[in-house]
């Protein structure tokens, strides 16, 4: 089992399945091994997930690639982690056993402790310090709940028994044997603990939430050195290198660097980001203020805009409604529909996201006629992911007033969907461009760890590697952009109203 010490073994931790992905020293893919794990949904608006599940489809994708290219731990550079973001773990101390399920993004039970905080008045001081809203998504006031109704967590935490972090922490721990306790900024930005403007852990709101601020980890570039894995793990020791939570991760896979540009990964959900550069943008429409990325001490801050559903509408055209097989259907389906047809979706199945934020809100449809069928609500589907997007995209770009970059790049599973990125030019009257590589999160983590090895270039070698795959160019006339979006504006509001 020898190789030249040029691989580099990136653990990408998503919210429904864990997989590892080998890159070659000139960063291609050259391996991935996946497993899904179980999605816990113990009451309405709850989601958890076993940590020891997660820990267990970790090790074992990791050695799975490894060994199906009989790579060795002296074969890899380092360990690149990127991660399911705010999805909150607390774990003992000395065993390094969980307390309790991990409490994932999705899960909402926390929306009263956020209407709490903010009917008393706390929420532009938390969004001044965090960029963030008091929202159930953030991880502050889920560790809030586990130390309020964990039996005696809150005793033990105070004694400093107890640890919390997101999955990434929760990886570094585990893999270390128990001998680091970090994160990187990315993830900590998202925890509605931290300062992102001083870069540090905010003590006023972790005093507000309750949370001791020995739980915390330590915060870290994205590129620094978080510790050797124990040796029995994975046949050897090998360092991490890289860590960033997942959609910063795209942002950095698709070398969105400059101010001004800007990325949308299509998953289950949608989050799209734009760099603004050194200095963070407070939003006046309700986008989050986030960190990029942070190197050599660095910060670059990034707008975000958050879609709770995006493929989600397309499995519910698969599973709920029946009218697909597969979901790449899809768009051979919505180019069937009628021209002459309006039909409009709100998939609004857990509420909407930005710049809404209407948790309460549910999903409707509009403009049926005797004729609507299958391709029709087909076409709403796909559309109504161009139309989320347009909505980020004109807020982040309203809120950061600077020059932003005319194209959106693009990736995850949806962006294999010519029909669907072809609406999305047409409604942002913006060119969409989609690159060759559609591992973009991965190699946004594999990227940190092989730079800091010495392996990978610098950010601006790595940028010239970003390759075209294809670019959409608006077709679609200005007045027919205008018309349809006025359709959508209509139906969002009537869809919040209802
Ligand atoms: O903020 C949540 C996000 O990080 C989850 O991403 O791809 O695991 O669904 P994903």
């Amino acid at each position: 089992m020898t190789a030249p010490k040029a691989h580099i073994l990136a653990i990408d931790q998503g919210t429904t399945s864990t997989r590892a992905i080998l890159f070659d020293g000139a960063m291609k893919v050259a391996g991935v091994a996946q497993r899904e794990f179980t999605q816990h949904f113990p009451a309405a608006g709850w989601v958890e997930h076993d940590a020891e599940e997660i820990w267990e489809t970790t090790v074992a994708v990791c050695r799975e690639v490894l060994q199906a290219r009989d790579i060795g731990p002296e074969g890899i550079a380092a360990i690149g982690i990127t991660n399911q973001r705010e999805t909150t773990l607390v774990w003992d101390r000395a065993s390094g056993r969980p307390l309790h399920r991990a409490i994932v993004w999705q899960d909402r039970r926390t929306a009263d402790i956020c209407t709490a905080l903010r009917d008393a008045g706390h929420e532009p001081a938390v969004t001044a310090a965090t960029g963030l809203l008091l929202d159930p998504y953030f991880s502050g006031t889920k560790v809030k709940w586990f130390l309020d109704n964990v039996d005696g967590a809150r005793a033990r935490a105070d004694r400093g028994e107890l640890l919390f972090g997101t999955i990434d922490s929760f990886l570094i721990w585990r893999l270390t044997g128990g001998r680091v306790h970090a994160t990187d900024a990315t993830n900590a930005a998202r925890t509605l603990l931290f300062d992102i403007n001083e870069g540090r852990w905010s003590p006023e709101i972790c005093d507000l939430l309750g949370v001791p601020m020995s739980m915390l980890p330590e915060v870290r570039d994205c590129a620094a050195e978080f510790g050797e894995t124990e040796p029995e793990l994975l046949g050897g020791p090998i360092s991490i290198r890289g860590v960033a939570g997942d959609q910063q991760a795209a942002t950095i896979g698709q070398a969105c660097f400059s101010p001004g540009m800007m990325k949308s990964t299509y998953g289950t959900g949608c989050f799209a980001l734009l760099n603004t550069g050194d200095a963070p943008v407070t939003s006046q429409n309700r986008m989050l203020t986030t960190i990029a990325y942070q190197l050599d001490g660095k910060r670059a801050y990034a707008l975000e805009g958050s879609i709770f559903v995006a493929g989600a509408v397309v499995q519910w055209l698969r599973d709920g409604l029946g009218v697909l097989q597969a979901a790449n259907q899809s768009g051979d389906l919505a180019r069937k529909a009628d021209p002459a047809q309006s039909v409009t979706i709100v998939p609004a199945f857990t509420g909407l996201g930005a710049p809404y934020w209407r948790p309460d809100c549910r999903g409707a449809v509009f403009g049926l006629t005797r004729n609507s069928g299958p391709a029709e609500f087909a076409r709403a589907a796909l559309e109504s992911v161009a139309f989320q997007t347009r909505d980020l995209w004109q807020a982040m770009r309203a809120d950061w007033g600077a020059e932003a970059d005319t194209v959106l790049r693009v990736d995850g599973g949806m962006s294999a969907s010519n029909w669907t990125m072809q609406a999305l030019a047409d409604i942002l009257g913006a060119p969409v461009d989609r690159p060759v590589m559609q591992e973009t999160t991965a190699l946004g983590a594999a990227w940190l760890a092989g730079m800091q090895a010495g392996v990978y270039p610098d950010a601006e070698g790595f940028a010239a590697t970003w390759a075209l795959d294809r670019q959409f160019v608006p077709a679609m006339s200005e007045p027919d952009r205008e018309t349809a979006n006025d359709r959508w504006k209509r139906a969002v509001q009537a869809a919040m109203s209802y």
